[in-house]
């Protein structure tokens, strides 16, 4: 990767270029923010030119004149989702909320050793994974219609579910009502298809996030019973609101939901847990979910957010796609940890204004 590293310390700039080098990485410095926009001017000019561009930044907070999280907001205006990581030093942590706002893609504090600071990097390379991949996502309506599959696959297990009580009229009463939901649901994506580049500040709205995820897991509560998994939820914290597009966001818990469902298709464990946190010092609010299904290998991380990448017969590999963008349209970042044969945890964190 192409890396450059801001930072107004000249011997902590030397170590850590040196250090970038020997792990095979094409690093150039900056001593100043000032310094930096200009490097990253010139390397988009150059790229124009068939030169390599910048694919990260690591910029230290603290220094004189301009600081990180004002080159952080330069680079946003200017380069857009260009993957930035920031060093921080103890005692900071109060910015990472205005940097989270700003869609900065990690924080690593200081004093760090190479090995975390190749473990963030390499987190910020799913990021320039995605951004190599927007050009493909900008036809927005696959999109759409894999959303449309949600609801279809929450259609079909209340049909199955029919089929196996077919005596018992109260049950089959039940299972009806879900499929209306479904069905509505299908009709406001198609609704939202039509309106598509008419969007209005109305879209944002406040959203109880406990009340959606609730809604979410009800879409699928037949499949999960036809499939015989348990639901565990903590959202034991107060209740927190998000300003946010309410469709976006159950798209997106919908998606995940939905891959946790996937993949305990052959565990023998199956269990799906969804923690709400709520952090009163950051005014950010995260949520896990998580499964106990078969896992994903360390080597298939970093192209799982890639559109159309896929390793289900049936996938079309445009979910985690959509999470991504939601996410990031939230000012949010989302983390996943997986385990092969044990499971997966995808953490999304917002800030509580994200939508603001
Ligand atoms: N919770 C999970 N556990 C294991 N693997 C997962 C999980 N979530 C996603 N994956 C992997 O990431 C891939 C991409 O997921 P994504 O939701 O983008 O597409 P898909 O699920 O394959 O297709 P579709 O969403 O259209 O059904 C999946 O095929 C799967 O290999
Ligand atoms: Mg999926």
């Amino acid at each position: 990767m192409n890396i450059l590293v801001v930072d107004d310390e000249k011997v902590q700039l030397e170590t850590l270029k040196r250090g970038l080098r020997s792990k095979g990485h094409e690093v150039a410095g900056a001593l100043s923010a000032k310094d930096a926009i200009r490097h990253l001017e010139d390397s988009t000019l150059r790229h124009l030119k068939n030169g390599a561009k910048i694919d990260l930044v690591l910029t230290d907070y603290s220094m004189p004149e301009m600081n990180g999280l004002e080159l952080l907001k330069r680079i946003r205006k200017d380069h857009g989702s260009l993957p930035v990581i920031m060093m921080t030093a103890y005692g900071e942590k109060d910015l990472i909320i205005d940097a989270l706002r700003n869609r900065c893609d990690s924080f690593i504090e200081k004093p760090f050793t190479l090995d975390q600071l190749m473990q963030e990097i390499e987190r910020a390379k799913i990021s320039i994974l995605e951004n190599a991949n927007t050009d493909q996502l900008s036809d927005l309506i696959p999109e759409f219609l894999h959303q449309i599959n949600n609801p279809l696959t929450s259609i079909i297990g209340s049909a199955e579910l029919a089929m196996l009580k077919s005596n018992n009229a109260e049950a089959i009463k039940k299972l009806l009502t879900g499929i209306m939901t479904a069905t509505e649901e299908i009709q406001a994506i198609s609704k939202e298809l039509l309106t598509l580049g008419q969007t209005t500040k109305d879209e944002i709205e406040k959203v109880d996030i406990m009340v959606l995820l609730d809604d979410c897991i009800d879409m699928f509560k037949d499949l999960l019973l036809l499939k015989g998994i348990t639901v565990e939820k903590d959202f034991s914290g107060r209740d927190v609101c998000l300003s946010g597009n309410k469709f976006g966001l159950e798209q997106a818990f919908k998606n995940l939901i939905l891959n946790a469902i996937d993949s305990m298709e052959d565990t023998p464990e199956k269990i799906l847990k969804i923690k709400v946190t709520a952090d009163e010092k950051t005014s950010s609010v995260s949520i896990h979910v998580e499964d106990t299904g078969c896992g994903i290998p360390k080597e298939l991380v970093d192209k799982i957010f890639t559109p159309y990448f896929t390793k289900k017969k049936d996938g079309t590999g445009l979910g985690l796609p959509v999470v991504k963008r939601v996410v990031a349209e939230h000012k949010g970042v989302i983390r996943v940890h997986s385990q092969v044969g044990k499971g997966t945890i995808f953490r999304v964190r917002f800030p509580e204004n994200c939508g603001s």
